[in-house]
């Protein structure tokens, strides 16, 4: 490396070289590279295209937009970037980067819908619609680009291949008023002459069943795919090819799939050859068509990254539970399907259920409820048979089969694990076990719910995109993967979801529970992306749902004149599944506006609006003052004395500074009167440890941590588990399974504590927005000799690593040029660093 800074990693919009940008000034990001210390960025110059920025002077090395001339649609936009260091000595460019704009103008869309005609009414699943179409290229071709969708969900073929690696494209949005379309650069899979292009629908969120209830249709009935291909020639000429009425269709293999259901597929109604040219598709019907255009739909391009298969999990055990019956543990709660491999004759069934856990040996399925997570293959007996299903998907660590002929060996199935594709940016790992299972469990259930939406789970009739369980996991989500396009995208879902009145929801997108926003769960619209602002500096997505925001927090304000949230709390969870410890809901209510509002103060001030900030801060002292006088004592104490209320009375910093450590002494006291054991549910338990630390508590903090008896998270992990449990006790040895009407295996709110681990005991933590300082803090304990973590930030790698031997603390970071951080030691000194790897030592006092 020259010892000059370096632009690395060029991002646009948070994606590598993306296509299908839809933004008119797409925001550019790199990484700087130094092998200096304390390097920093003074100036800029990024030449996109046609535009040149000119040198700028400006440490800015994220969220820089794009100012040059208006983007078209399709185009292919190149681009480097430069930069001066502190000794303003010039970089070498950048290795060339792209973005291709995605079909911005409706009218850029000439495609109709097109689909089978309606099947037989009342059918309760629809066979996969395959549709078809042939075309013919005569000129040398210098790019081809698709850009699809689907009501329902699809996949797209050309010439016998499956187009990307993506899966339930378009994803979830309320389809009613939006929908993602997706951009594939299919270049390479044209060839000159005949070629042929093909699409499979399935149901999806959009026909299939969702939530509870058993109910199928959310959105609609019909299957229908949209898609155009513009080819652009050697000659300069371009070419577009949408979804007409040239287009055949048929049904095959698929005879259902459906998300909750699972799939049926008959191996012996495969069409070989069905997409590629040469195959005779005189059987296949002419398809309907409809126009693209309805104004009352948005057509956006996909913000968030693909759901994509990203590792596969060998079983660890194969046993027979019962003769006929194989039963494959795969040694971890994932969530994905599992490829099937078998041979026999033609027409046997095989059938894979899936489940989380044993009872007797078996596999226990009652916890899915109305989910019947069944994959059925019908051989086609052409030999070795391979099976993935293609438009559903289970949670699950156990897969039963039944009909397989013969004994199954190991290898018959095969775990494909499979969500929104988050790059993993934090890593955490120290000298005890219980704790790294954690880590693990969180990213765990981070991965299997993080699927278009973040759901609350994913293996029963749920699945919906509950708005508590976001809020008070996302700043956790954030320190593990990277997650600003994903919520980018999900913030759309939310104020799609918003009520006319301003009500956000308790689910978005808004469906199956369709009442207003819970305390705590309608929240989410505020907390959600000024969490994304801490993290990422992403200032858009706080003037993108601003204007929702505010309607939010009329919508509280003039319900609640006291300024006591007492009214329109309609469903009113409270702390959803605490330990015997009631919060009352009236405390942890206003505790969420006085947040909401001072959240608002802050992102109206972010936003230059300074009289909104005026505002939320008036409002915010007067609910304050509103909180004080109904609910906390002279003592320090909060009404019903519970962890929680507690907990957010501290962290949303509702008391006079007089009482907050009597409160947090009381907080303690109430702990130890549990014996060291937490109460808190779903809202408490992701800003315990942070408020204990931040009290001066953390080594009762580390003892939560620790803990192996219920409840805790030690607790589910010494009966287990690889995922975080919706229950700290979902299984007993004493009481066996909690009720089976609510007990997810994989349900990620309880594991909000990765925050904690990240901020506090790794002490990586950010001092601005994005990162552009950053705060090391550790805070070491006796109980772990050691802790090693890093964190990929937008500005790039941090790192903070510490050994504890004797008295003596060692301390290594690592911070990212353009960036400074303070360094806060055990013993209270404080050291302010630029860039670059520094060691620190001191005596723990
Ligand atoms: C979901 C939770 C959700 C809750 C609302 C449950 O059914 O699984 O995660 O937050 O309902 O209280």
């Amino acid at each position: 490396m020259s010892d000059l800074l370096a632009p690395t990693t060029l991002r646009c919009e948070y994606k590598t070289n993306p296509l299908g940008i839809d933004l008119p000034a797409p925001r550019l990001s790199w990484v700087l590279e130094s092998p200096e210390q304390g390097a920093i960025q003074t100036a800029s110059q990024v030449a996109a295209g046609s535009w040149d920025s000119g040198k700028v002077i400006t440490p800015q090395s994220v969220s820089v937009a794009y100012a040059g001339p208006a983007l078209a649609s399709g185009q292919y936009v190149s681009w480097q970037v430069r930069v001066w260091d502190g000794n303003d000595r010039v970089s070498e460019w950048s290795e060339p980067a792209f973005w291709q704009m995605g079909l911005r103008a409706d009218a850029d869309w000439t495609a109709e819908w097109i689909g089978l005609p309606p099947g037989r009414p009342g059918i309760d699943q629809n066979p996969s619609p395959f549709l078809r179409r042939a075309f013919r290229i005569e000129k040398p071709l210098t790019r081809a680009t698709v850009y699809a969708t689907a009501r329902g969900v699809y996949t797209l073929h050309l010439n016998g291949q499956k187009v990307g690696d993506d899966h339930f494209a378009p994803g979830w949005t309320d389809y009613a008023r939006r929908i993602q379309y997706q951009t594939y650069d299919v270049t390479e899979l044209i060839r000159q002459g005949e070629n042929v292009a093909g699409a499979v629908l399935g149901d999806g969120w959009y026909a299939g069943y969702i939530g509870w209830g058993s109910k199928r249709t959310h959105y609609g009935s019909r299957l229908q795919l949209l898609a155009q291909i513009v080819f652009e020639y050697a000659d300069g000429s371009r070419e577009t090819l949408g979804t007409d009425g040239e287009w055949r269709g048929a049904t095959g293999p698929i005879l259902a799939s459906d998300m909750l259901m699972g799939e049926t597929y008959d191996a012996r109604l495969e069409m070989p050859g069905w997409s590629a040219a040469g195959f005779n598709d005189g059987v296949w019907k002419p398809v309907t068509t409809e126009a693209a255009h309805d104004p009352a739909i948005l057509r956006v391009a996909q913000i968030d990254p693909p759901v994509r298969v990203t590792e596969e999990i060998a079983p660890i055990a194969v046993t027979q539970p019962a003769p006929g019956t194989s039963l494959f543990d795969l040694g971890q709660n994932m969530v994905g399907w599992a490829r099937l491999k078998v041979s026999g004759p033609a027409g046997t069934i095989v059938q894979m259920r899936f489940g989380e856990m044993l009872l007797d040996g078996s596999l226990y399925v009652d916890n899915l409820r109305a989910a019947k997570a069944t994959d059925t293959y019908i051989l086609s007996g052409s030999g070795a048979e391979t099976y993935e299903p293609h438009f559903t998907f289970h949670g699950f660590r156990y897969v039963e089969v039944t009909g397989y002929p013969g004994a199954p060996g190991l290898d018959a199935v095969t775990g494909c694990v499979l969500h929104s594709d988050t790059a993993k940016t934090g890593t955490f790992e120290c000298s005890d076990p219980l704790v790294n299972q954690l880590v693990s469990n969180i990213d765990w259930g981070q991965r299997g719910n993080f699927l278009s939406v973040p759901t609350d789970c994913p293996q029963r009739d749920e699945r919906l995109g509950w708005m508590g369980d976001a809020q008070i996991f996302v700043r956790t989500a954030a320190a593990n993967r990277d997650v600003a396009a994903f919520f980018a995208k999900w913030m759309h879902d939310v104020t799609d979801a918003q009520s006319p009145e301003g009500g956000f929801s308790d689910v978005s997108p808004r469906l199956v529970d369709l009442a207003d926003g819970a305390p705590a769960w309608g929240d989410a619209g505020v907390i959600v992306p000024w969490t994304v602002y801490q993290v990422y500096g992403d200032t858009r997505i706080l003037e993108t749902h601003y204007p929702a925001m505010v309607r939010w927090m009329d919508y509280l304000d003039s319900a609640n004149p006291s300024h006591l949230w007492l009214n329109q709390r309609v469903n009113d969870f409270g702390d959803w599944l605490s330990v015997d410890a009631d919060t009352d809901k009236d405390v942890l209510a206003t505790a969420y506006f006085a947040y909401d509002a001072s959240l608002m103060a802050q992102i109206a001030a972010v936003l230059d609006r300074a009289e909104d900030a005026a505002r939320y801060q008036t409002l915010f002292a007067s609910i304050k003052t509103a909180f004080n006088a109904a609910y906390v004592g002279e003592d320090g104490s909060v009404r019903g004395e519970t962890q929680t209320g507690y907990v957010l009375a501290l962290r949303f910093n509702l008391l006079p500074d007089a009482l907050r450590p009597l409160a947090a002494r009381r907080l303690v006291q109430n702990l130890e009167a549990r014996k060291s054991h937490l109460s808190t549910g779903f809202v408490g338990v992701g800003y315990l440890c942070p408020v204990l630390t931040e009290a001066g508590y953390s080594e009762v903090a580390y003892t939560l941590l620790l803990n192996t008896t219920f409840p805790s998270w030690g607790y589910s992990i010494g009966q287990g588990a690889t995922t975080i449990w919706e229950r700290w006790d979902g299984y007993t040895p004493e009481k066996g399974f909690q009720d089976a009407g609510m007990n997810s295996f994989n349900h990620y709110s309880l594991g909000s504590v990765g925050e904690w681990l990240q901020r506090f005991v790794a002490g990586i933590d950010a001092a601005a927005p994005g990162f552009a300082r950053v705060h090391l803090q550790p805070r070491p304990d006796r109980r772990l000799s050691f802790v090693r973590a890093s964190f990929e930030s937008v500005r790039g790698r941090i790192e903070s690593a510490w050994t504890l031997s004797g008295e003596t603390f060692a301390l290594h970071v690592a911070v990212p040029a353009s960036t400074a951080a303070t360094v806060v030691l055990p013993d209270g000194r404080t050291h302010e660093i630029g860039s670059g790897v520094y060691d620190f030592t001191c005596r723990l006092t």
